[in-house]
C-alpha cells in the first residue's frame, strides 16, 4: 500500500478507535454528561448504556467487516455486527425520542436508527439472495450511516470552538440530520457513479 494512503488511513483509524472507546466507557463513565443527556441516563438507565456500548462496537466491527471481505471471516464478523447493529440501532430509537435536546435532532436521530437498519437488512436480504453487487451497495450506504457518528462528534467538537452559543440548539438539530446525511448522499452518488462496475461483478 502506498505511504499516503497509510498517512490518511492512520489517522483515521485512531480516531475511530478513540471515539469508539470512549463511546463505549461514556456507558459507566459519565459524570460528565451534559444535563440533556443525563436526564435520559436517568430515565433509560438499561438501554442508552446499551446503545453506547453497541454504537461504540459498531464503530470498530463495520470497518473491520469490510477489510475482511474475501476471506472466510467475514461472514463470521458480519454475523456478529449485524447483530451489534441491529441492538444499538433498536436502542437509538427511544434514546433519541425520550425527553429529545430538540425535536429536529429527535427526528434525526430515529431516522438515522431506521435507516442504518434498513440498509443493513436490505444488504443481507441482497446477499443471501446471491446479488453481490447490491449488498456491497447496500453495506457501503450503511458503513456511511454509520459514520455520522463520527462526523457528529466532530462537528460538534468545531462548534465548542467557534459557534455562536445562541445558535446551539439550531445547530443541534443540523447536526443530528446532516453528519450521517452528507456522508450517505456522496456514497449513493458516488454509487451511482461507478455503477457499471458494480455490474460487472
Ligand atoms: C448510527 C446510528 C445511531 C443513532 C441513531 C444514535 C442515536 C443516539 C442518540 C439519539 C443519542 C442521544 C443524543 C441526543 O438525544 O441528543 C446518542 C448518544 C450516544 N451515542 Fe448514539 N447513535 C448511533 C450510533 C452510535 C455509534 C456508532 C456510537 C459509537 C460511539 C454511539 C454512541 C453514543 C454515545 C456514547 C452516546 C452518548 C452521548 C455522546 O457521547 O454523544 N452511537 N446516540
Amino acid at each position: 500500500m502506498a505511504v499516503w494512503r497509510w498517512l490518511t488511513l492512520a489517522p483515521l483509524g485512531v480516531f475511530v478507535t478513540y471515539v469508539a472507546l470512549r463511546g463505549i466507557s461514556e456507558s459507566w463513565d459519565n459524570d460528565g454528561f451534559p444535563e440533556a443527556l443525563a436526564v435520559k441516563l436517568e430515565l433509560l438507565p438499561i438501554i442508552f448504556p446499551v446503545h453506547m456500548v453497541t454504537g461504540g462496537l459498531a464503530l470498530l466491527l463495520v470497518p473491520l467487516v469490510l477489510v475482511l471481505r474475501g476471506t472466510r471471516w467475514h461472514r463470521f464478523v458480519g454475523r456478529i455486527a449485524a447483530i451489534d447493529i441491529l441492538v444499538a440501532g433498536v436502542t437509538a430509537i427511544p434514546v433519541a425520542l425520550n425527553i429529545p435536546v430538540t425535536k429536529i435532532s429527535a427526528a434525526g436521530f430515529a431516522t438515522q436508527g431506521i435507516t442504518w437498519m434498513a440498509l443493513l437488512g436490505f444488504g443481507i436480504w441482497h446477499i443471501r439472495n446471491g446479488r453481490v453487487a447490491s449488498h456491497r451497495a447496500c453495506m457501503l450506504m450503511m458503513a456511511s450511516v454509520t459514520s455520522g457518528a463520527l462526523f457528529f462528534r466532530l462537528y460538534l467538537g468545531l462548534w465548542k470552538w467557534v459557534g455562536v452559543p445562541k445558535y446551539f440548539y439550531t445547530f443541534y438539530g443540523l447536526d443530528a440530520w446532516l453528519a450521517w446525511g452528507l456522508p450517505l448522499i456522496v456514497m449513493a452518488v458516488w454509487l451511482r457513479a461507478t455503477r457499471w462496475k458494480l455490474l460487472q461483478r
